[in-house]
C-alpha cells in the first residue's frame, strides 16, 4: 500500500514528457499473440495494467523481454488458449485478448469481466459480434467459453454505439478473418487508429481506422513487426489541468496536440494561453480561473470522458460556475465526495455535475475511487492549502508512470510513502 502526499500551494514551471498511451499499448499488446515471431513495441508505459497484460501473454505462452519502455513479445509458442480468473481480475480491458485468441485458438474461455468502480462495464456489443463471425459463446459459471468449427467468418457489424473496447475487439478478430468485415459506427479515438497502424504493419488489411466505417479484408495471417505507441493523450491534458491550477506555465513534450483538439478551447476558456507545435505545446496558466461553458463527455472526437475528473478538479477553483454532463459511463462521479472533502463545492444530480467556483481548497485525507478520479485528487492536491494525503493510489498507478516524480519534476512538493495498513477515513 502507498500513499501520496502532496504540499500545495507550489506553482508548476518547466518541462516534462508524456509517456505511451496506457489505451493503445494493452489491445497492442494483445494483438501481439496473433504474429507468429518477435513483435517489438516501443514507448509502452511502465505501468500496472500493462504487467497485468504481459502476465496475460506469458502465461499464453509468449517469450517477453522488456527494456525500460520497449517490450519484446515473441508468440511463436503459444501453450494455452484460457485465461485464468485471477489474470483476467487484475485488469478490466484484459477482455481485450478475446479477439486475438478466438482467432489464434478454436477453443478459449476466460471470465466475464464484472463491473468496475465506472458501474457496469457490459461488453454485449463484443460478444454479438463475435456471434455473427461465427463463435459460439456459453455463458457458465461466469465464464465465457468460446469455441468455433471453422475460421472466423468476416460480417457486417453495426455497432449502436461506438464502443473502443467491442471495435478494437472485433478489428483483432477481422484481419485475420475469411473475407470482408465492415465495423460501422466503429469508434474514432486515435488509440483504435494506433491498433489498425500495428495491424496494417504486420500484413493486415484495413481501410477507415479513424473514421465511422472501418473495412477489414481478412488476411491469412500476420508476421511481427516494430512499433511504437503514439503519446497518452489523457495523461497530457491531466498536466495541462495540473499547470493550469497552479497558475503555471509548462511544456510538454512528446505529445501529440492533434489527438487534443477539441478540449484546447475549454483551457483557453478557463484563462490559459495555448502554444501549440506538432510534437509538444506550452500552457500558460492565469491567477484566477474562469468557469466553462457545459461539459458534455462524448465519443471521440467529443469530449473524453476520461478527462471529466482532471478537468472538473481545475474548474473547482475557476471563477463561476461550471457544468458536467457524463454521456459515458454510470457511476463516473465518485471523486465528486473526494473533491468536496478538500472544500469544493460540487453537487451532482444523475448524470450533471454542478461545480460551484470557490476561492481555495484545503488539504485534507482523500481515497482514490479510480484512476482518472484519483488523478483529480493530485491536480486538486497541487492547490489546496496545507497537506493533501491521497490513498489507494493503485489506481493511480494504473494509468500514470511515477505521476509524483513527474510534477516534482515540475515545481510539486508530493511524497511517495509506502504505508504497511489500510487507513479508514472515518
Ligand atoms: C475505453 C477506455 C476507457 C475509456 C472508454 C471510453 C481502454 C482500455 N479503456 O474503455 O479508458 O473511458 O474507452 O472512452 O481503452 N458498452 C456497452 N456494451 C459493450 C461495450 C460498451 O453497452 O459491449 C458501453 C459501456 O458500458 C459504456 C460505453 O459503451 O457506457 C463506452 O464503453 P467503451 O467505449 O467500450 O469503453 P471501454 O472500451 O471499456
Amino acid at each position: 500500500m502507498s500513499k501520496l502526499i502532496i504540499q500545495g500551494g507550489h506553482k508548476l514551471e518547466g518541462e516534462l514528457s508524456i509517456h505511451g498511451a496506457k489505451n493503445s499499448a494493452l489491445p497492442i499488446l494483445a494483438a501481439t499473440l496473433m504474429c507468429k515471431g518477435e513483435s517489438v513495441i516501443h514507448n509502452c508505459p511502465v505501468l500496472s495494467d500493462v504487467d497485468a497484460s504481459i502476465k496475460i501473454l506469458e502465461y499464453l505462452g509468449c517469450k517477453i523481454k522488456r527494456d525500460g519502455s520497449t517490450i519484446s513479445v515473441d508468440s511463436s509458442n503459444i501453450i494455452n488458449s484460457d485465461i485464468p480468473e485471477n489474470l483476467m481480475n487484475e485488469m478490466r480491458s484484459s477482455i481485450i485478448f478475446l479477439g486475438s485468441l478466438i482467432s489464434q485458438c478454436n477453443k478459449t474461455s476466460l471470465s466475464f469481466p464484472g463491473g468496475c468502480e465506472l458501474g457496469p462495464r457490459p461488453i454485449d456489443l463484443h460478444l454479438s459480434a463475435f456471434k455473427k463471425m461465427g463463435v459460439s459463446i456459453i455463458e457458465e459459471h461466469g465464464f465465457l467459453n468460446c469455441s468455433r468449427k471453422a475460421k472466423l467468418k468476416g460480417s457486417k457489424i453495426a455497432l449502436s454505439f461506438p464502443s473502443v473496447g467491442a471495435t478494437e475487439n472485433i478489428l483483432l478478430a477481422a484481419v485475420t478473418a475469411k473475407g470482408n468485415t465492415i465495423i460501422s459506427n466503429a469508434a474514432r479515438e486515435p488509440e483504435i487508429v494506433d491498433l489498425a497502424a500495428f495491424l496494417i504493419k504486420c500484413g493486415a488489411k484495413i481501410r477507415g481506422a479513424g473514421h465511422d466505417n472501418i473495412y477489414i479484408e481478412g488476411v491469412n495471417s500476420l508476421t511481427p513487426c516494430e512499433h511504437r505507441v503514439i503519446p497518452d493523450r489523457i495523461a497530457t491534458s491531466t498536466f495541462m489541468s495540473s499547470a493550469a491550477i497552479t497558475g503555471g506555465d509548462i511544456i510538454i513534450k512528446d505529445t501529440f496536440p492533434n489527438h487534443l483538439w477539441t478540449i484546447f478551447p475549454i483551457f483557453e476558456e478557463v484563462g490559459c494561453k495555448l502554444t501549440l507545435n506538432k510534437n509538444s505545446l506550452r500552457i500558460k496558466g492565469n491567477n484566477q480561473l474562469k468557469g466553462a461553458s457545459t461539459i458534455r463527455t462524448m465519443p471521440y472526437p467529443g469530449f473524453p470522458t476520461d478527462l471529466q475528473a482532471p478537468i472538473m478538479s481545475m474548474c473547482t477553483i475557476a471563477k463561476g460556475t461550471t457544468i458536467f454532463v457524463e454521456n459515458i459511463f454510470e457511476s463516473r462521479y465518485k471523486h465528486v465526495c473526494e473533491l468536496n472533502r478538500l472544500g469544493a463545492k460540487i453537487c451532482v444530480e444523475g448524470k450533471v455535475a454542478i461545480v460551484y467556483g470557490v476561492d481555495g481548497l484545503s488539504g485534507a485525507t482523500v481515497r482514490c475511487t479510480d484512476l482518472r478520479g484519483g488523478a483529480s485528487l493530485v491536480v486538486a492536491g497541487l492547490v489546496a492549502e496545507g497537506d493533501t494525503e491521497i490513498l489507494d493510489i493503485k489506481h493511480i498507478d494504473r494509468g500514470y508512470e511515477c505521476i509524483e516524480d513527474k510534477l516534482n519534476s515540475i515545481g510539486a512538493n508530493i511524497k511517495r510513502i509506502e504505508t504497511s495498513e489500510d487507513i479508514i477515513i472515518e
